[in-house]
C-alpha cells in the first residue's frame, strides 16, 4: 500500500462497488443544491424559468435527486462493511456492479425525462413513461419496477455474504431493516384515484422510511463507523443499537398518524399519531448520548477526525432536526395552524441533513481513507485540513441558516394566514405577500448559497484530502502485516 495514492487496490471487491455508489452520491447531492437554489430563486423573482424549468421541476428534481443521493450513500455504506462484517468476500460482485449501471443509467434517464419532457396529458402512460406524481418519489413506473430488482440484487448480496460469511448483532438488524425498507417501497406503487387513500399509502413508504426503517438503517452504520472510527466496543454499541432499534420501531410506526390528521381518515389518529410522534425523539436523544459516551470514553481519539467529526454532527443533527424541529409541529394543536406551512420545509431540511447526508458524508471521509492507502487523517493534516473544516462549518451553519429562515417565514404564515386569516384563499396571499415571508425566503437564499459553498469545499477536500499525508493510520505492527 502506497500512502496517500488513491489506489483501487487498496479496497476490497465490495468496497469498489461502494465508492462507485458514493460518486454518484455526490453527484446527485450537487444537482440537489443546484436546483434547491433555482427553486429558491423562484420564490423572490417568479418569472426565473418559467415555462422552461418551472417551479414545479425544479423542486420534484431537487427532492428526488436528494432521496436517491441518500439511498446511493446507504447502498454504498453496506457494501462497504459487508465483507468486513461477514469476515468473507463479497457474494455476487458482478451482479451487484451489474445492478449499479442499470440503476445509475435509470436514473440518468428519469432525470433526463424530468427535465426536458417534464408533464403528460393526465393518463395512465404518463404514470409509466414521466412520472408518477407521488412527491420525493416521483420516478415513473417502469424505473421503480427497475429499481426494485436492483435492489433486490443488493439485498440478495447483503444476505448471501453474511450467510456465506458470519452473523452478528448489527448484521442481524440491517438484513432484517433492508426487507422492511424495500418492503415499504411497494406501498408507494400502485395507483388509486381517491386522493384520501393515496396519501394514506404513500405516508407509509415517506413516514415509515425516514422516521423508522432509514433510522435504523443509520443506527447501523453509526454503529459500525464509531467501532471503526473510535474503536468503541462491540458490546456496548450493540447493546446501544438494540435498545434505539426498539424505541425507534415503538414510536415511528404509530407516530405515522401525525400525518393522518387532516387527509380524511378517522379522528383517532388525533390520539394516536399525537401521542407516539410526541414519542419519537425519545430514540434520538438515546442516539446522542450513545455517540458522545462514547467518542468520551475513547477522549475523541481517532485516526480519522473528519469522519468522526461528521458523525457527531449527524447525532446532534438527528436530535434538533427530526427529534426538536419534529417535535415542535406534531400535536395536532400545532400542526392545525402550521401543516403544510415552510414551517415543514424548515423541519424537512434540517431533518434530511441532520440526520442523513452527515453520516452519508462521514462514510465518504472513511473511504477515502483507505482508498488512500490507510493514511493517517487527524491532527496535522496538511493547510490544518482546513478545508474540511471550513466544509463542515459552511454546510452545517448553512442548513441551519436556511432552517431558521424558513421557520421565520414558516410562522408568519402560521400567524397571518392561519390564526388571523382562518385559512382563507385570501389570507393565504396576504400571508405569501408579507415582508416577513419575503425576508425569510430572502435569508433562505442566501444561506442556500453558502451550503453550496460549504459542498463545492467538500468536494474540493475529497479529493484532495490524504494525498500529500506520508503517515499511517496503521498502528506499526499492523502497518508491517499490511506491507507484507
Ligand atoms: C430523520 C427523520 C425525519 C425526517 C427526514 C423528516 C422529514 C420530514 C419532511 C421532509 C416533512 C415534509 C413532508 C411533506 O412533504 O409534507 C416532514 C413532515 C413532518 N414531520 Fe418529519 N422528519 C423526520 C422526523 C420527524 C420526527 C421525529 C417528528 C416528530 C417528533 C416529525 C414530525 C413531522 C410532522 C408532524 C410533519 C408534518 C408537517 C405538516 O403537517 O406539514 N418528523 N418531515
Ligand atoms: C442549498 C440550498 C437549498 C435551497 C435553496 C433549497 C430550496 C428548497 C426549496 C425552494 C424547496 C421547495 C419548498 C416549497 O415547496 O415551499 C425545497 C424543498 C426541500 N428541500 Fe431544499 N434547498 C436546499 C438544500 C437542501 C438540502 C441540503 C436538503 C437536505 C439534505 C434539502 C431538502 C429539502 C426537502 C426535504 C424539501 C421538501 C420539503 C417539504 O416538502 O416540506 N434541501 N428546498
Ligand atoms: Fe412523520
Amino acid at each position: 500500500m502506497k500512502l496517500g495514492v488513491l489506489d483501487s487496490s487498496n479496497l476490497t471487491g465490495g468496497q469498489q462497488l461502494a465508492v462507485k455508489y458514493y460518486t454518484v452520491a455526490v453527484v446527485l447531492f450537487g444537482a440537489q443544491i443546484l436546483f434547491g437554489l433555482f427553486a429558491g430563486l423562484q420564490f423572490l423573482a417568479p418569472e426565473f424559468g418559467y415555462n422552461v424549468l418551472d417551479f414545479s421541476v425544479n423542486r420534484m428534481v431537487h427532492v428526488n435527486a436528494m432521496i436517491v443521493w441518500m439511498l446511493y450513500g446507504f447502498i454504498g455504506a453496506i457494501y462497504w462493511l459487508v465483507e468486513e462484517e461477514a469476515g468473507t468476500e463479497l457474494v455476487g460482485l458482478k451482479l451487484g456492479n451489474l445492478a449499479f449501471w442499470v440503476l445509475t443509467a435509470a436514473v440518468t434517464v428519469v432525470v433526463l425525462v424530468y427535465l426536458f419532457v417534464q408533464t403528460g396529458p393526465g393518463e395512465i402512460e404518463s404514470i409509466w413513461f414521466i412520472n408518477e406524481g407521488r412527491e420525493y418519489i416521483e420516478a415513473p413506473r417502469w424505473a421503480d419496477i427497475g429499481i426494485v430488482v436492483c435492489l433486490l440484487v443488493f439485498f440478495y448480496n447483503v444476505a448471501a455474504t453474511f450467510m456465506k460469511g458470519k452473523w452478528s448483532g448489527i448484521s442481524g438488524v440491517l438484513v432484517f431493516d433492508l426487507v422492511a425498507v424495500a418492503g415499504l417501497y411497494l406501498a408507494g406503487m400502485f395507483y388509486t384515484t381517491n386522493v384520501s387513500v393515496e396519501q394514506y399509502w404513500w405516508w407509509w413508504v415517506i413516514h415509515l422510511w425516514v422516521e423508522a426503517t432509514w433510522e435504523v438503517l443509520i443506527g447501523c452504520i453509526m454503529a459500525w463507523g464509531l467501532i471503526k472510527t473510535l474503536g468503541a466496543s462491540r458490546k456496548i454499541v450493540t447493546t446501544w443499537l438494540y435498545i434505539e432499534v426498539a424505541l425507534m420501531l415503538g414510536a415511528g410506526i404509530l407516530g405515522l398518524g401525525h400525518h393522518y390528521f387532516w387527509i380524511g381518515t378517522p379522528e383517532y389518529w388525533f390520539t394516536v399519531g399525537g401521542f407516539f410522534s410526541a414519542l419519537e425523539p425519545v430514540p434520538l436523544v438515546a442516539m446522542v448520548v450513545h455517540a458522545v459516551y462514547d467518542s468520551g470514553v475513547h477522549r475523541f481519539k481517532n485516526t480519522n477526525h473528519p469522519a468522526l467529526a461528521w458523525l457527531i454532527a449527524h447525532a446532534f443533527g438527528n436530535f434538533f432536526g427530526a427529534g426538536v424541529f419534529g417535535f415542535m409541529h406534531t400535536l395536532p394543536q400545532v400542526n392545525l395552524y402550521t401543516h403544510g406551512t415552510q414551517w415543514s420545509s424548515s423541519h424537512g431540511h434540517f431533518a434530511f441533513f441532520g440526520a442523513y447526508a452527515t453520516i452519508n458524508i462521514a462514510m465518504f471521509y472513511i473511504a477515502l481513507q483507505k482508498w488512500r492507502g490507510n493514511v493517517y487523517m487527524s491532527a496535522g493534516l496538511a493547510d490544518n485540513g482546513w478545508k474540511w473544516k471550513w466544509a463542515l462549518g459552511l454546510l452545517n451553519m448553512g442548513v441551519v441558516g436556511m432552517t431558521m429562515a424558513l421557520l421565520v417565514s414558516g410562522y408568519e404564515q402560521a400567524f397571518v394566514e392561519r390564526a388571523l386569516g382562518g385559512s382563507t384563499w385570501a389570507a393565504y396571499f396576504a400571508a405569501q405577500n408579507s415582508v416577513w415571508f419575503i425576508q425569510g425566503m430572502l435569508w433562505r437564499e442566501i444561506f442556500g448559497l453558502m451550503t453550496a459553498a460549504g459542498f463545492g469545499l467538500l468536494v474540493w477536500d475529497l479529493v484532495t484530502i490524504g494525498r500529500t499525508e506520508t503517515r499511517s493510520m496503521l498502528i506499526p505492527a499492523e502497518a508491517a502485516k499490511a506491507a507484507a
